[in-house]
């Protein structure tokens, strides 16, 4: 599966994590159930799944091992949520649909572009309740702008206003009950079966690369889509080394990781811990050998307002992985000593991203998920522009340059004593 066609299934957080289950599953990986005994077998491959949103996998060693190698991303993007009593009747037969935000959202890029929904439903079947992935494959909404001669100051700045401007339309005098209709027939139940949902707006926009020399790619949710797939080929595409290479896909990173499925939750310890006790592993002794490459998108310096940039860290896209340094991230000098030797090694260009000295920048799942597994971490990213417009755009090449660095990083093993690392 190439990114492309990864980014276009990607409709949502769920049918992200479900494409990879596929992928592993087809490549002979095991499916563990958290609710059961895990018997791991040495030269075992197996993944897991939370929520249907984040999912783990990892390769057991034939040997005793040093430690874990574990990569970290995001499924989640920012978006409009899908509130429970969806319609929306009026003015004048108009049929809207009532969201509120996810994430810190760009709100003018959802506005005139064809839009439909997109997640999960839960379903009554017989005596279970189950999930099913939804996604109502056509042009079924659009947010329209107001004309430029109702609003003649809107180029001079624009303040949207959630409860107003940025409600979808979907239809002109819909009979109620329209829009649950859809979503039931998307989840493939009767209306009377359909219990609750998670349900996003998606831009249809499908994804594309672009630009004089094809050197740009634009989609929804590149982050941090993009760095999940770099790191996934990384992980499929590495031999056996002798630590756990250990693949993270997490949610909820865009409203602050505190969910059982994102990384304040327990779901990479609970993990670690059972993978120690499979296998008879000393649980401190592999994080003191363990690292932790948290890859979250990172900003380019924008075209057309460079100032933004900081004077002395400007990163470019197609300009290989860049290393994110702030008081908001868990990158410090060992890690980044660690991570810059993997991408020499695998010769992979390495720049760095701090913030302008005024700004804070944002925040990623590094630093949070180290506070539930103290291993030493970087974090890491691709440069793009556009971070959470619902059509981001990255740098072509710089994911072969992750799949490269991710490939050379599972293939290694770190020991580490008193402040000496040892790379194998
Ligand atoms: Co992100």
């Amino acid at each position: 599966m190439d990114l492309l066609t990864f980014l276009a299934a990607s409709h949502s957080r769920f049918h992200a994590a479900d494409l990879l289950a596929k992928e592993l599953a087809a490549a002979g990986y095991t499916r563990l159930s958290e609710s059961r005994t895990w018997d791991l077998a040495p030269g075992g491959k197996y993944f897991v799944t939370r929520n249907g949103s984040a999912l783990l996998a990892f390769r057991v060693p034939r040997r005793d091992f040093a430690g874990f190698m574990l990569s970290a991303s995001h499924s989640d993007c920012p978006a409009f949520y899908v509130k429970e009593n969806a319609e929306l009747s009026g003015p004048e037969g108009y049929a809207r649909l009532n969201t509120e935000r996810y994430g810190g959202m760009l709100l003018a890029p959802w506005l005139d572009r064809p839009l439909t929904v997109a997640g999960r439903a839960m379903v009554r079947a017989g005596a279970a309740i189950e999930t099913r992935l939804v996604y109502i494959d056509r042009d079924l909404l659009l947010i329209p702008n107001v004309a430029i001669h109702m609003n003649r100051a809107v180029n001079d700045g624009c303040k949207y206003d959630p409860k107003c401007d940025t409600v979808p339309l979907m239809g002109m005098g819909s009979a109620p009950g329209t829009f649950r209709a859809l979503v039931a027939r998307a989840a493939g139940c009767r209306a009377e079966d359909l219990l609750s949902a998670d349900l996003y707006l998606r831009p249809r926009q499908a994804p594309v690369v672009w630009g004089a020399a094809d050197e740009f790619i634009s989609a929804p949710a590149l982050d941090d889509l993009q760095c999940a797939y770099g790191c996934f080929r990384g992980f499929l595409a590495a031999p056996d080394s002798a630590s756990v290479p250990v693949y993270a896909l997490l949610d909820n990173e865009e409203i602050g990781s505190r969910t059982k499925q994102g990384a304040d939750g327990a779901f990479l310890s609970d993990t670690v811990e059972r993978i120690c006790a499979a296998t008879g592993r000393d649980r401190r002794e592999a994080a003191a050998n363990s690292f932790l490459v948290s890859a979250d998108n990172a900003h380019a310096v924008h075209p057309n307002h460079p100032e933004f940039a900081d004077p002395t860290h400007r990163p470019v896209m197609n300009g290989g992985v860049v290393i994110k340094h702030s008081v908001r991230y868990a990158t410090a000098a060992p890690a980044q000593a660690v991570f810059t030797e993997v991408c020499r090694r695998a010769g992979v260009p390495v720049q760095h991203f701090f913030n302008r000295s005024d700004m804070t920048g944002g925040g990623t799942l590094g630093p949070i998920s180290i506070t539930h597994l103290s291993v030493e971490t970087v974090d890491i990213g691709l440069a793009q522009l556009a971070m959470h417009s619902c059509y981001e755009t990255a740098g072509a090449r710089d994911t072969d340059y992750l799949i490269q660095a991710m490939t050379a990083y599972y293939s290694s093993s770190l020991r580490e004593e008193n402040g000496v690392f040892t790379l194998d």
